[in-house]
């Protein structure tokens, strides 16, 4: 039986958010770890087994004091030298994981249930909003540049999150009151997928994210587009956004609208997935995001518009969908 799930298993280890498939140095390490850890444990369980068969089966006639002696301290040794091994090995890796990084840091807060991520962030970010001013806003798509070592700020406004990206690195905390910090170098281009791995609240399934790793002037020139206001800032969908009193909750730089709650907006088209993860970016999904959030994504604190008028729905949808 176990040969025919086996299959099943194994598919789950490729794919954008495959641990196996590293696309980072941290991950390339933690790979090599894992597969030298993987070997050291293989190696002691046949090592033990073949002793216990060997006691058993092989020779069950009773053994005289001096060689179960030496079979009692082989067995305490042989663990304790290869567990020592590997320890001291792992532990050389640590440094790599702390390294220097360059260019300007990346923001990334832990919201509820969605990622804020601020590009060219100089100096600390914010306890409350976790955000320091200044940087570009966005949200749920991190763009990075390959090659070059980023760092992330990782910070949240109320409960614990874990950041973790498998393709690029390991897991690391945002942590509300205090800031950490995580160094990514994507070592090829491509889309990965990032998760929320710290259990958060209703929607912590449904806390993931995009990374999307370009060479560094497609970066450049993304977050120099990220900076710009927004691509419409009038029309009938950009009154009744106004209108609605969704600038409350939702930034649209170059419109009135400056909330601070929900993600950044201004380039919301522009992104790959809308409710962090969930759905592919269209019309259809935003005008179904603003009728019932709650539908999409169980614990969200945005309210439901379904009470609109259908034809006002596909209006502010149909502007959003022009944000690119
Ligand atoms: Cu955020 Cu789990």
């Amino acid at each position: 039986m176990s040969g025919l799930f086996l299959p099943i298993a194994l598919a789950g280890c490729g794919g954008p958010q495959s641990t196996f498939e590293a696309a980072g140095t941290e991950s390339a390490t933690l790979v090599t770890l894992f597969w030298v850890m993987f070997a050291g444990a293989v190696f002691i369980w046949i090592t033990v087994i073949g002793f216990a068969i060997y006691v058993t089966r092989t020779h069950p006639q009773a053994h005289d004091e001096r060689s179960g002696q030496r079979l009692i301290v082989f067995g305490a040794l042989f663990p304790t030298v290869v567990l020592l091994a590997l320890l001291s090995w792992g532990l050389t890796l640590m440094p790599q994981f702390r390294g220097p990084a360059e260019g300007p840091a990346i923001a990334v807060s832990g919201e509820r249930f969605w990622w804020r991520v601020a590009y060219n962030v100089e100096g600390e970010p914010g306890v409350v909003k976790s955000l320091p001013a200044g940087g570009v806003e966005s949200a749920n798509e991190i763009w990075l540049p390959v090659g070059r070592r980023t760092e992330i700020l990782l910070g949240s406004p109320d409960v614990i999150h874990s950041f973790w990206i498998p393709a690029l690195a390991g897991k690391t905390d945002a942590i509300p009151g205090r800031v950490n910090r995580i160094v990514l170098d994507p070592t090829r281009p491509g889309v990965f997928n990032g998760v929320c791995a710290e259990y958060c609240g209703d929607a912590h399934a449904q806390m993931g994210l995009r990374v999307v790793a370009v060479p560094p002037e497609e970066f450049d020139a993304h977050v120099r587009r990220q900076a710009e206001d927004a691509a419409v800032t009038s029309g009938r969908g950009a009154e009744l956004f106004l209108k609605n009193g969704c600038g409350a909750c939702h930034t649209v730089r170059g419109t009135p609208a400056d909330g601070a709650v929900g993600p950044d907006l201004t380039h919301v088209a522009s992104r790959r997935t809308i409710a962090a993860g969930l759905l592919p970016t269209n019309e259809a999904n935003i005008a179904a995001f603003i009728r019932t959030p709650a539908h999409v994504k169980p614990g969200v604190l945005m309210p439901s518009f379904g009470m609109l008028p259908e034809d006002e729905i596909a209006a502010m949808a149909n502007w959003l969908g022009a944000l690119q």
